[in-house]
């Protein structure tokens, strides 16, 4: 059965926001990158591949249930940040902001009644909090760390070892 036009409205919305997040923390690897701050970089682009992969997992449910996705224009990222622990406050601010949009797509799917969406979007609700906690404990070691540059060597050695989930 198709998703009905306001879960699909949201769930649209739902991939840009996810291809956006992608894009921002593309910006934040090569923002890194750029300042020799490879371990850092990883792990950005390591988050980058995973909300590309949030963004299919969206596109496809909508496929599976015989809609079609609307892939619209991707607003623009900023493209430095003064420092790693402006770049992860950014980062939890933004997923604090992705969190609310998918308790809203769950509280939208329970008024529609649609339990196939609810279940779906289960995973994301896990997801979030896993996100959250991340940036959380990357902002935690930085504020330890102050600004002192073998904190940020070794934490950048750590952040190197990053792999794709
Ligand atoms: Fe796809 Fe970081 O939320």
């Amino acid at each position: 059965m198709k998703l009905n036009k306001k879960l699909e409205e949201a769930l649209n919305a739902q991939i840009n926001a996810e291809l956006w997040s992608a894009y921002l923390y593309l910006a934040m690897s090569a923002d890194f990158s750029a300042k020799g701050l490879g371990g850092f970089a990883n792990w950005m682009f390591v988050q980058f591949n995973e909300e590309q992969e949030h963004a299919m997992k969206i596109f496809n449910y909508m496929v599976q249930r015989g809609n079609k996705p609307d892939l619209r224009p991707i607003a623009k990222v900023e493209k430095t940040w003064k420092t790693p622990l402006d770049a992860f406050k950014s980062t939890l601010k933004h997923e604090i902001e992705v969190t609310k949009m998918i308790n809203d797509l769950y509280a939208l799917a329970v008024e529609e009644k649609d339990y196939a969406t609810q279940s779906m979007l289960k995973w994301f609700i896990d997801e979030q909090v896993e996100e959250e906690e991340q940036a959380q404990e990357i902002i935690d070691s930085l504020t330890l760390i102050n600004g002192d540059g073998v904190g940020i060597y070794q934490l950048d050695k750590k952040l190197s070892k990053r792999e794709q989930d």
